[in-house]
Formats: structure tokens, C-alpha cells, sequence
């Protein structure tokens, strides 16, 4: 199995967020998402959601599942969500989803596939858990942005922003050339429908010079027309399925025993005292402090 960048303990909502002065960003994300985003639905899966940061952004689905890799994170996701009954929270791994085929009718990652070694192994994985009706937003960060390609001609960098195989610039952190990116969709099984360009005015002397409310207005304006260029650090996609096989999302919340499927074999889960069992492999799930526990990294 790939190897996976932890966030395990890391405090990364008041670190990257709130000390790292990145409120412009967080505003830009925003207004990218709810342009791509359908405001409303049945059901709704974030991967990697962190510490549920975009939550807000999904107050029109009926049922939202939170997931995450790291625990701590979606505890602190739970202290902010955690009263809503329309949420659920998950720590699973992406390479091996305890979810089932088809039943999400939006899927959402940002800010993750940047530390995903394997990038078609992650896509097929949400192709299978997206409706036939449904959509994917996914945000990527882009190698071939304005900032890398200066760099790179006044030979401050040493890797070509041009060339299309991903960069991992420190380990499991990549950079992505957006034709790379689209090629490897394709292969998944999606359609690009819309896509944006975000983050054209991450610089220290802009967000220094002007509120990030209004860099980020400014950025909202300029996100479509931009994506003709692609030259932001960051990309966001509305996919579709390709191809479809007749499989709806469905129409109303799905029980644990629905949504759920076992990620060791695949087998149906069944409630029990705790949390799930594989009817098929008999293994057990436990439900801890209201998260469920897929991981299988001996945490589990
Ligand atoms: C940079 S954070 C982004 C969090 C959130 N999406 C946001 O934008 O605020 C990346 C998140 O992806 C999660 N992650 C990384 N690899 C993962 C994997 N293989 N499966 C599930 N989650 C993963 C990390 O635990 C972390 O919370």
C-alpha cells in the first residue's frame, strides 16, 4: 500500500490556518467551491476534511460524511459538527474506503491529493463511491503556476514547472501539472465539466497591502477566466462520470449498514454492540467516541 502523510496530532488548524495568515485563501476556496459545489443534495462525502473546515459549504445535503485519515482531526472536526445529526465522521484510509459503490451523490477532496502517492489508485477509489448522477470537486495544487515558472527561469528552482510528471518538492508533498492531472481523471473514469483557478494573489506584499475579503473578491472575478491560463498554485475541478453504468445516488440518508462496506474484504457490515462486523470476514469496526474506525494500521 502507498505510504500516508499523517496528520495524526498536528495542529494544523490554528498552525497552517490561523498563524500561517491564510484567511484570503480560505475565502477564495470558498467562493470557488460554492460556484463548482451543487448547494444541495442527498448525500455528501469530504476525504481528508480535516478538521471540517468546508463544512458550512454543505448546510443543503441531508447526510455529510466527514472522513479523515488522522483521528485527532476529526475530533476537533466533531467538537465543531459534532451537534448536527446530518454528520457523520470516519477515520479510513483513501487506498481502502469502507464505503459503498455509488452512494455519494457529491464527493469532495481539497487539499489532499497533493500528499497521495498514488494518484490513480485514489481516483478509481472515488469514481466507484460517486453516483452516475453525482459529482466530484476536487482541488489540486498546480506545478506550472506564475510563481514556479519565474523561478524557474531565473534558476531558483531547480525542477521545470513544465515537465508534466508530478514534483515531490519534500516527501509525500507533489505538485501537479494540470494535463497530468486531467490525463490520470480520464483514466478514472471522469468527466471535467467546469474547472477554476484560484489563489492568484497569494503574495506576501498583496495580502499584506490589501484585506484578504477583498483580494478575495478580486480573485472570485478573475477564477474563470484565469482557468484559460492555469497559472495560480491551485486548481479546482467539477468532474462528472464519464461513462455510466445506472447507478443513482440515493434519494434519502443511508443507515451505517448502507453506507458502509468492510474495507479488509469488501463484505456487508452488520450493527453490532460497538460499532459494525463483516458478515463476510467477521472483522469488527469499532464505533470510538463517535467516529467510526476503519483504519487498519493497527489503530483500527
Ligand atoms: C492539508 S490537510 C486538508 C484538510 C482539509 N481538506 C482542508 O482543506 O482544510 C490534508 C488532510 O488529508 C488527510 N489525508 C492524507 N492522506 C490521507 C489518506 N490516504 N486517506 C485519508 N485522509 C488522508 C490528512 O490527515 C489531512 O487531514
Amino acid at each position: 500500500m502507498p505510504k500516508i502523510c499523517s496528520y495524526e496530532g498536528s495542529d494544523y488548524r490554528k498552525e497552517f490556518w490561523e498563524k500561517g495568515n491564510r484567511t484570503y485563501e480560505d475565502l477564495a476556496e470558498r467562493i470557488a467551491i460554492r460556484k463548482l459545489l451543487p448547494p444541495q443534495g442527498s448525500t455528501l462525502v469530504e476525504i481528508g476534511a480535516g478538521f471540517g473546515r468546508l463544512a458550512d459549504l454543505y448546510s443543503g445535503y441531508r447526510q455529510v460524511v466527514l472522513l479523515d485519515y488522522a483521528k485527532t482531526m476529526l475530533q476537533d472536526a466533531k467538537s465543531l459538527w459534532g451537534d448536527d445529526p446530518r454528520f457523520t465522521f470516519v477515520a479510513a484510509d483513501l487506498y481502502r474506503l469502507p464505503l459503498r459503490s455509488a452512494s455519494f451523490q457529491s464527493v469532495v477532496m481539497v487539499r489532499v491529493i497533493h500528499h497521495i502517492q498514488d494518484v490513480p489508485l485514489a481516483l478509481s477509489n472515488l469514481r466507484r463511491i460517486l453516483a452516475d448522477d453525482g459529482v466530484f470537486i476536487l482541488e489540486h495544487a498546480n506545478k506550472r503556476n506564475l510563481k514556479a515558472i519565474v523561478r524557474y527561469l531565473l534558476r531558483a528552482q531547480k525542477w521545470n514547472p513544465f515537465d508534466r510528471e508530478p514534483v515531490e518538492f519534500v516527501p509525500l508533498n507533489y505538485d501537479f501539472h494540470p494535463a497530468w492531472m486531467r490525463e490520470r481523471l480520464k483514466e478514472a473514469g471522469f468527466a471535467i465539466e467546469d474547472q477554476l483557478s484560484v489563489s492568484h494573489f497569494r503574495h506576501g506584499v498583496l495580502k499584506r497591502t490589501f484585506s484578504p475579503r477583498f483580494l478575495a473578491k478580486a480573485d472570485g472575478a478573475v477564477q474563470r477566466v484565469g482557468a484559460i491560463w492555469k497559472l495560480t498554485p491551485s486548481l479546482i475541478l467539477k468532474c462528472t462520470p464519464a461513462s455510466k453504468s445506472g447507478q443513482k445516488a440515493p434519494t434519502t440518508p443511508l443507515k451505517p449498514e448502507e453506507m458502509f462496506v468492510c474495507p479488509a474484504c469488501g463484505g456487508d457490515l452488520e450493527a453490532e454492540e460497538g460499532g459494525l462486523r463483516c458478515t463476510r470476514c467477521g472483522h469488527t469496526w469499532p464505533l470510538e467516541d463517535g467516529i467510526y474506525n476503519f483504519r487498519m494500521d493497527g489503530e483500527g
